[in-house]
């Protein structure tokens, strides 16, 4: 795919011996996003964070899972970091309506209800995420979807306490997602409790062209799996769209796979950063009951969560690719710039940044903060970063000006 660049943001990428300028493009994304309004909601001024169930559980969930998890997000502390909605994904409801036509909790493994698990994680200082489908039935075909039944089912999920909604989209009518998504974000509006309202269907209709007017976030692409080409090209699809992202509105490259055991430490911390930086919603994937301490020092990084919540909420973007030697960035609030020095080869590589290529002027000071590293580096630079970075791994960083 051809680089995505922004017009002030072009930048050289030395490497391994190589230099040139790899990329120009159009402007950032700043103008037009930073300044949208958020959706009547008021949700997501920053990305949400949390959890969702679905990638390492899939439809084997249950009331107690969701206890367990919430209750692992306070003892872990990922609670005090930001983590705060545990979304419950496809396979929580019975196949049938009630006798009113209300969606009903599956009795075998949600006994208690949603309401009352509502109200434990709530108990918890956390909220709760719930999952439908613009269609006829849910993804999974176990229960079915909201179409047509849009505002008692919004009623209904008002009425149990619930926080977020994701609404995926299969088994529909065949009509367009542009049509059936307004119908559930009207009806969620309309009960009058402020839920985040998650589009999800995987970019067929170019929701970043129209999703912040509907929802809160909208996924760009298909289903990430448990796999370093799936999360490398999840990366590279979301950011086709980076200038559509901002306050109220985000991009969404589908939830994260870190602590899911299939990729290397270097190739989770590639993951996090690049999701990070983007500005995705950082929704934990993983069994939080029992993560690694490995696991616990990616998603636990407050550094680099900190580059995702930032106020100023303007999605970072790969502005430099020479061969698979990649240099991305996005700008900061109090005029710092957040960079990813990515190396997706094979071998270990040099990997530099100019400034003047990362919104920088040449001769800027700046100090250094190594996000994983957790240390600001003694010594100030000028002009450029250069660091040999390990094979599938990144290194992140923040730049602050000296003399502002
Ligand atoms: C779709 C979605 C996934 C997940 C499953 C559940 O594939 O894209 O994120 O919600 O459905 O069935």
């Amino acid at each position: 795919m051809a680089c995505v660049c922004c017009k002030s943001v072009v930048i050289f990428l030395l490497a391994a011996g190589f230099s040139g300028v790899v990329c120009n493009g159009e402007d950032s994304a700043r103008s037009e996003t930073s300044s949208r309004s958020l959706l009547q909601n008021g949700l997501g001024a920053t990305p949400p964070m949390g959890w969702n169930s679905w990638n390492h559980f899939g439809c084997n969930i249950n009331e107690n899972i969701i206890k367990e998890t919430a209750d692992a997000l306070v003892s872990t502390g990922f609670k005090n970091l930001g983590y705060e909605y545990v979304n419950i994904d496809d396979c929580w409801g019975e196949f049938k309506r009630s006798e009113n036509g209300k969606l009903v909790a599956k009795s075998s493994t949600f006994p208690s209800g949603i309401k009352a698990l509502a109200d434990y994680v709530h108990s918890k200082g956390l909220k709760l995420g719930i999952y439908s489908d613009a269609g006829y039935y849910t993804c999974a075909k176990q229960q079915p979807g909201s179409l047509g039944h849009e505002q008692l089912d919004a009623d209904t999920f008002a009425e149990w306490g619930v926080d977020y909604l994701k609404y995926d989209n299969c088994n529909t009518d065949g009509s367009k997602p542009e049509a059936r998504y307004p119908i559930m974000r009207d009806a969620l509006l309309k009960t009058g409790r402020p839920i985040f309202y998650s589009l999800c269907e995987w970019g067929v209709d170019h929701p970043a062209t129209w999703g912040g007017k509907v929802g809160n976030s909208w996924r760009t692409t298909q289903d990430i799996s448990n796999s370093w080409d799936s999360i490398s090209s999840r990366a590279e699809l979301n950011n086709v769209w980076a200038d559509y992202a901002g306050p109220g509105g985000w991009n969404d490259p589908d939830l994260l796979e870190v602590g899911n055991a299939n990729a290397s430490r270097e190739e989770y911390g590639s993951h996090f950063s690049l999701w990070a930086l983007m500005k995705a919603p950082l929704l934990i994937g993983c069994d939080v009951r029992s993560m690694t301490p490995t696991t616990r020092d990616i998603l636990g990084n407050a550094d680099v969560i900190a580059v995702n919540q930032d106020p100023l909420g303007v999605q970072g973007k790969r502005v430099t690719k020479y061969k698979e030697l990649e240099v991305w960035a996005g700008p900061l609030s109090n005029n710092r710039v957040a960079v990813i020095l990515w190396n997706r080869s094979e071998t270990r590589a040099m990997i530099t940044a100019l400034w003047q290529k990362i919104g920088l002027q040449p001769g800027e000071e700046v100090t250094v903060r190594n996000l994983w590293k957790h240390r600001t580096e003694p010594d100030t630079r000028k002009g450029r970063l250069t660091a040999s970075v390990k094979p599938h791994a990144v290194k992140m960083y923040i730049l602050t000006r000296i003399h502002q």
